[in-house]
């Protein structure tokens, strides 16, 4: 079995989060006590990804490296790419292509946050499956703002459309994909919209056009949160605060997922508390441990 490579996508403009977005990128904004980007990256994590690629902008390469370095301290392997400019989604397996090398590989948008019953299983048996290309479905009151799917009761994805005024399904497809190697062929035949953007939809056409198209559908256990917007973020950090706070348990946090995966052991897991020390981030390391 062809192992699977991960690719955060976290460039673009945040135009919608502007004055915010002026001078940091929107992945490294916080959701409540932790960067973005954190949420994302544990999920790959929990798809047991251990190599992954960041795709930034130019401008913010350096931060983004300040911040998860090469990932060793979390037991994976962090790279680097450059988006010069947000010319779409799918360029990530472009730009990603010599890191993807012969492997598979599974792409998360940097601003998507997924929490929720059954999340890991779903990941971990999506990250072991051989179709070509498979998108997660979720149930939104306001499908006509995003990319539907329509699938039959086999998975089988029958048609996709983007933002479309009369929607034949509620389900919109999130910004978490998993494809094969050939992906990469995928995204350099495909043109650009008519917007100028190489667009993850065309990737997903071209798989449904080879009947290779799954869909995993994230039933109502699971949360699907988008922090694009000033109340989307401010949701989201909500949602987190709220459940942190209710169970005394943390959401996202690479260093507590690393170490209950047993990628990094306990010492491992001390020393970057106190490298943190005063912070409660820092004690609930330490409380983790001694449990
Ligand atoms: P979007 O939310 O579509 O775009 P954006 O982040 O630039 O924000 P806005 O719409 O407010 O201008 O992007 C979704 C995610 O994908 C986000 O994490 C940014 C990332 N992205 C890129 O890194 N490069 C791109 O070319 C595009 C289109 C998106």
């Amino acid at each position: 079995m062809s192992k699977r490579k991960g690719i955060i996508l976290a460039g673009g403009t945040g135009s919608r989060l502007k004055p915010l977005t002026n001078a940091i990128s929107k992945q490294l904004l916080p959701v409540y006590d932790k960067p973005m980007i954190y949420y994302p990256l544990t999920t790959l994590m929990f798809a047991n990804i251990k190599d992954i690629l960041i795709i930034v902008n130019k401008k913010d390469k350096e931060t983004f490296k300040n911040l998860l370095k090469d990932g060793s301290q979390w037991g994976i392997n962090i790279n680097y790419a450059i988006q010069e400019y947000p010319s779409g989604i799918a360029e990530a397996f472009i730009i990603g292509e010599s890191f993807i090398g012969d492997d598979n590989v599974a792409l998360i948008l940097g601003d998507n946050l997924f929490h929720g019953h059954d999340l890991i299983s779903m990941l971990r048996n999506t990250n072991n499956s051989t179709s070509g290309g498979k998108v997660f479905a979720y149930q939104v009151s306001n499908p006509e703002e995003y990319g539907i799917v329509i699938f039959d009761k086999h998975k089988n994805v029958t048609s996709i459309e983007e933002k479309p005024k009369y929607p034949k399904s509620k389900f919109a497809i999130t910004g978490l994909y998993f494809y094969k190697n050939d992906v990469i062929k995928k995204a350099k035949d495909i043109k650009p919209s008519e917007r100028g953007e190489l667009e993850i939809t065309s990737i997903n056409q071209k798989y449904l056009d080879e009947k290779d198209l799954k869909v995993e559908i994230m039933g109502r256990g699971i949360t699907w949160l988008d922090t694009g917007t000033f109340e989307g973020l401010n949701d989201a950090s909500n949602y987190i605060r709220t459940l942190e706070k209710r169970q005394g348990l943390k959401i996202g946090c690479p260093e507590e997922v690393a170490w209950r995966l047993g990628w990094i052991n306990k010492e491992n897991l001390i020393q970057m508390a106190n490298k943190m020390i005063n912070s409660e981030y820092s004690k609930y390391l330490i409380n983790i441990v001694n449990e």
